[in-house]
């Protein structure tokens, strides 16, 4: 039912400068893994297997990562080394990866709608690789997969943040209809925290139906001057409905320095 997940990665990433001079901050490790290769493993958790990655201007690590490396796959052969290799391989047989690129950097929402040439007339998934999603045997794509599937309408994942934090989201404020599951009635953009709805701050998941497009096309920038997906969400949940899902697991900010060195302290302790 959903089979695509899209994956904004054009933005320039101006934080790690100068890491991402040349790199994309999508290519970061956490540890061993870039980030984007922990977004494409949640996707296909949630049993997604089509890969729409929207890229910018020096972002072609991103592809070569999906792809064969002939001369050192060869080198490797037969050796302890190729173990490293078993996941991304398994990515590889599994999933399809396709590319489109953003040419001007008009905000995720302008870079979403670049998207639709690979994802057409369906609902599908977005994941912000440099929001980090770990949940133990059921990842945070998954579970709103399954709310989907009872919906059938856009669904944001949302977090409460502490109030001085919420300048730096989308944040919402709904009716709760279920235990962590609002019907959203009010979305702003980075509001101050004076002027902020609520501490409901919207995160990098989102379950989008293909009439965002539509909206996308018609909708004008707002703050920044940037196209807000917000915006259009909020046009949405105008005209019919958008749920805020509340989900289960921990998330780090890998956009900004201290979430990405808490997620490497994390997952260093937990996994290796
Ligand atoms: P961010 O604002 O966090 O990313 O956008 P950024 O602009 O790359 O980071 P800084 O602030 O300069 O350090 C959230 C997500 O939206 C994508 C980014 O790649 C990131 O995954 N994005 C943003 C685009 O694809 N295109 C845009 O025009 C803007």
């Amino acid at each position: 039912m959903i089979n695509k997940c899209l994956f904004p990665a054009a933005g320039y990433g101006t934080r790690f400068l100068p890491a991402t001079k040349s790199m994309p901050k999508e290519m970061l490790p956490i540890v061993d893994k870039p980030l984007i290769q922990y977004g494409v493993e949640e996707a296909m958790g949630a049993g997604l297997m089509t890969m729409a990655i929207v890229t910018g201007r020096g972002k072609r690590a991103m592809e070569d990562h999906f792809d064969v490396n002939y001369e050192l796959e060869h080198q490797i052969k037969g050796s302890d080394k190729e173990l490293h290799l078993e996941e991304i391989r398994n990515i590889m047989d599994t999933c399809t990866f396709s590319y489109t690129r953003q040419v001007e950097m008009k905000g995720l929402g302008h870079a979403i709608l670049s998207g639709e040439p690979l994802i057409g007339d369906e609902a599908f998934a977005v994941v912000l690789a440099d929001d980090l999603c770990l949940a133990n045997d059921d990842g945070v794509l998954s579970q709103m997969v399954r709310l989907y599937k009872q919906f059938r309408c856009s669904i944001v994942a949302i977090e409460e943040v502490p109030m001085d934090e919420v300048h730096k989201y989308g944040v919402i404020k709904g009716e709760m209809i279920r235990e962590g599951i609002y019907q959203i009635n009010e979305m702003v953009e980075k509001p101050a925290m004076e002027d902020a709805p609520s501490n409901l701050a919207i995160i990098g998941r989102y379950i989008l139906t293909p009439d965002i497009f539509d909206i996308l096309r018609n909708t004008t920038p707002g703050v920044g001057g940037e196209i807000q997906i917000t915006d259009a969400l909020m046009q949405q949940a105008k005209e019919g409905c958008v749920l805020g899902y509340k989900f289960k697991g921990k998330r780090f900010d890998c956009g900004s320095i201290a979430g990405f060195i808490d997620a490497t302290n994390y997952c260093y302790k937990k996994f290796y």
